[in-house]
């Protein structure tokens, strides 16, 4: 069985894990900083093998070597924004997080490639990269598969149609920011522009950008965990199987879409070496201005983080 490995072992790093040990897609190694928790969810999880029918293995530990020798490494340690924090305070937090999973992942899983899920995800996805000093397209940011996701799921609500017809597309940074694309997203082949009014889709794109908020608002504690989790599986899966699927991910551009110095939300093409492509779409002027907005907004976000770490 091959291994992957995740950093943190909350909400978002234990569903990951099961949801890759349940399709037997690969052993998992959990890593996190607290003692017992992430051994004990392990075990729990291998437990659903016989009841369920797979045979990966689920270890855990708050030993950072666990995750040795790992093909994939998920970066999942982190934490939300707490009452009385300012967004710096959380960015200073995250940071020193993502830039010690970084240095774990070069020391014991040097040929990996690395999905970052940390918020605020495209900021962090950078942190990481430089961190581990591997090649930008070996390490990719997880957001547009799940803000994608969520997008889908509000088009399947709205036509009543069957979600596995469904495919959108969000690009951009993960945030109020994001780009939903109602051209490049389809109801098995037709544009959702052909099958709803503009102001429905607007609506929907509204909606869509809000919707990590939408689930934090009636968790009461905590953000969303479950499509997070699936939609970080979904990209190992295609890096381990070399699948090049096309995704939207949060990539180092390095001066696609006229843009450089920044980690955001483009379709990919992911495969064994992490971002095997990226995939340029003509994009109308208000789309690529929206996507040059939300670049910006990332760029200031590693602007700030080097400023706290100079
Ligand atoms: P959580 O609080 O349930 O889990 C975070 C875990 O990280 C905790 O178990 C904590 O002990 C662990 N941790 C903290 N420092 C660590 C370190 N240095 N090494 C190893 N583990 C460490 O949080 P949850 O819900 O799992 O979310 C995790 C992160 O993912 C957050 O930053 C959240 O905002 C982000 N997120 C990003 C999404 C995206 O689309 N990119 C979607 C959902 C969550
Ligand atoms: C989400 O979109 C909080 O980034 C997290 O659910």
């Amino acid at each position: 069985m091959r291994k992957v490995a995740i950093i943190g072992g909350g909400n978002v790093g234990a569903t990951c894990a099961y949801q890759l040990a349940s399709r037997d897609a690969a052993d998992v190694a959990v890593y996190d900083i607290v003692e017992g928790v992430p051994a004990g969810k392990a075990l729990d999880m291998t437990q659903v093998g016989p009841v369920f029918g797979f045979d990966a293995r689920v270890t855990g530990s708050h030993e950072v070597d666990v995750i040795a020798g790992a093909e994939v490494v998920v970066v999942t340690a982190g934490f939300p924004r707490k009452p009385g924090m300012d967004r710096m305070d959380l960015l200073k937090k995250n940071a020193d997080i993502a830039r010690a999973s970084g240095e774990a992942i070069r020391r014991y899983a040097p040929d990996s490639v690395v999905v970052t899920v940390t918020n605020p995800l495209d900021v962090m996805t950078w942190v990481v990269q430089q961190a581990t000093g591997f090649e930008p397209s070996r390490v990719v940011g997880m957001a547009g598969v799940l803000d994608s996701a969520r997008f889908a799921t509000f088009i399947a609500m709205e036509l009543g149609a069957s979600a596995k017809d469904v495919r959108a597309m969000v690009l951009g940074g993960h945030g109020d920011s994001m780009v939903p694309l109602p051209r490049f997203s389809t109801v098995n082949g037709v544009p959702i522009t052909e099958l709803m009014p503009a102001d429905r889709i607007a609506s929907l794109s509204d909606r869509t950008r809000n919707g990590g908020a939408e689930i934090v608002k009636l968790l009461g504690t905590g953000s969303a965990f479950y499509a997070p989790g699936a939609s970080a599986a979904l990209m190992v899966e295609a890096i381990l199987g070399d699948t090049r699927r096309l995704v939207p991910a949060s990539a180092w551009t390095g001066g696609a879409y006229g843009l450089d110095g920044v980690y955001i939300g483009v379709p990919v093409q992911l495969g064994a070496s992490g971002v095997h492509k990226i995939v340029e779409l003509e994009l109308s002027a208000d789309e690529k201005a929206a996507l040059e907005r939300s670049a910006a907004t990332v760029a200031q976000g590693i602007a700030d983080v080097k400023a706290l770490s100079a």
